[in-house]
């Protein structure tokens, strides 16, 4: 690429001065504003003349063809073929009807004799452009291993879509779920996990989460657990046969997060109106403690608790 850039830079410089000349010489940034142009241009004019050139050979070796094939003609008296007669002759050359005998073999089965015939030149050439064509597959593939073979191809592609998913993911903050969710401190974020409970929750579960339909949120008494985790468990896949939805299809894990980092703030804030407590007991190890220590205690506590209550 770099060479090819540096051969047209050589010959727009060659045609340089003749396009200054004519630009009047003193405009000297003439040749730097219209490079690209200039560049262009002169690899269109290269083109150009090789096209000529190939034509004008084409046409040289069609007239020396023709001039062959007249005097075969001749010798043949015969008329000479046309241009694609001819190409089309040589390319299916094979020995005519009348002289088959010159290639007959001496092997005869039934009655049905065999030739010798010679191999069409259009699948001769076929085959020979096979045999280079495998050597530079064998060559690119399996000498310098510049190709990716199947197997090599199919692992880029599957990492290059990993990577995709896992960009995905992270700009949906899906790398949190119910085994990785920590809670959420940042007040901005337990305002925005607020916003998400007033519009989504506070029906069923009151608008300071005292409870009406669904428990109330500020006790102590967990159905499902009261840690983040378990919280996020239950917003996550709901409880479908007693009423609460699973959240999972219309929240995102990173708004799931922030709606449970601000219910776990809500226990031990005495609403009025408080709806019975429901569930177990479930004490918070150093309560209401964010560091993800406590939390993991409380996991611990919980099947204890849950386990009890069996
Ligand atoms: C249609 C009413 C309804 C809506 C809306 C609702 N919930 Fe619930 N929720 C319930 C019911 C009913 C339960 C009790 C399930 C049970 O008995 O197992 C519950 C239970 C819970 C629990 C478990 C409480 C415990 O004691 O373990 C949490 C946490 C919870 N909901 C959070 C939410 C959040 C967050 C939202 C909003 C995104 C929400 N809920 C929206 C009805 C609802």
């Amino acid at each position: 690429m770099s060479k090819l850039k540096y051969i047209f830079m050589v010959l727009a410089g060659m045609g340089l001065p003749l396009v200054t000349q004519a630009q009047d010489a003193s405009d000297a940034s003439f040749y730097e504003q219209n490079q690209l142009e200039i560049v262009l241009g002169i690899a269109v004019l290269t083109v150009v003349v090789a096209l000529v050139a190939l034509i004008t050979a084409l046409y040289a070796i069609n007239t020396i063809l023709n001039v062959k094939n007249a005097a075969e003609a001749e010798a043949e008296g015969r008329e000479p073929l046309g241009f694609w007669a001819n190409f089309w002759d040589r390319f299916n050359s094979a020995v005519p009807l009348e002289e088959e005998e010159t290639v007959m073999t001496d092997h005869a089965y039934d009655g049905i004799r065999e030739l010798d015939n010679r191999l069409p030149p259009w699948w001769l050439y076929g085959f020979y452009f096979t045999i280079l064509f495998g050597v530079g597959y064998l060559i690119y593939f399996h000498v310098t291993g510049a190709g990716d073979l199947s197997a090599a191809e199919y692992d880029k592609e599957m990492a290059r879509a990993e990577e995709e998913v896992q960009a995905y993911l992270a700009s949906q903050g899906g790398l949190i779920d119910e085994s990785s969710v920590e809670l959420l401190t940042a007040d901005a974020e337990i305002a925005a996990g607020k916003e998400i409970f007033m519009a989504n929750c506070a029906a069923c579960h009151g608008m300071n989460g005292e409870g009406t339909v669904g428990p109330n949120l500020t006790d102590k008494y967990w159905i499902h657990g009261g840690d983040i985790k378990s919280i996020f468990k239950t917003i996550k896949y709901g409880v479908p046969a007693k009423g609460m939805i699973p959240w999972e299809s219309q929240l995102g894990p990173s708004d799931m997060q922030k709606v449970a980092s601000y219910i776990y703030t809500l226990e031990g804030t005495n609403p009025p109106n408080p709806k019975d407590p429901q569930g177990d007991l479930f004490e918070r190890e150093g309560a209401s403690t964010d560091s993800t220590e406590a939390a993991a205690e409380d996991t611990t506590e919980v099947k204890v608790v849950l386990e009890a209550g069996m």
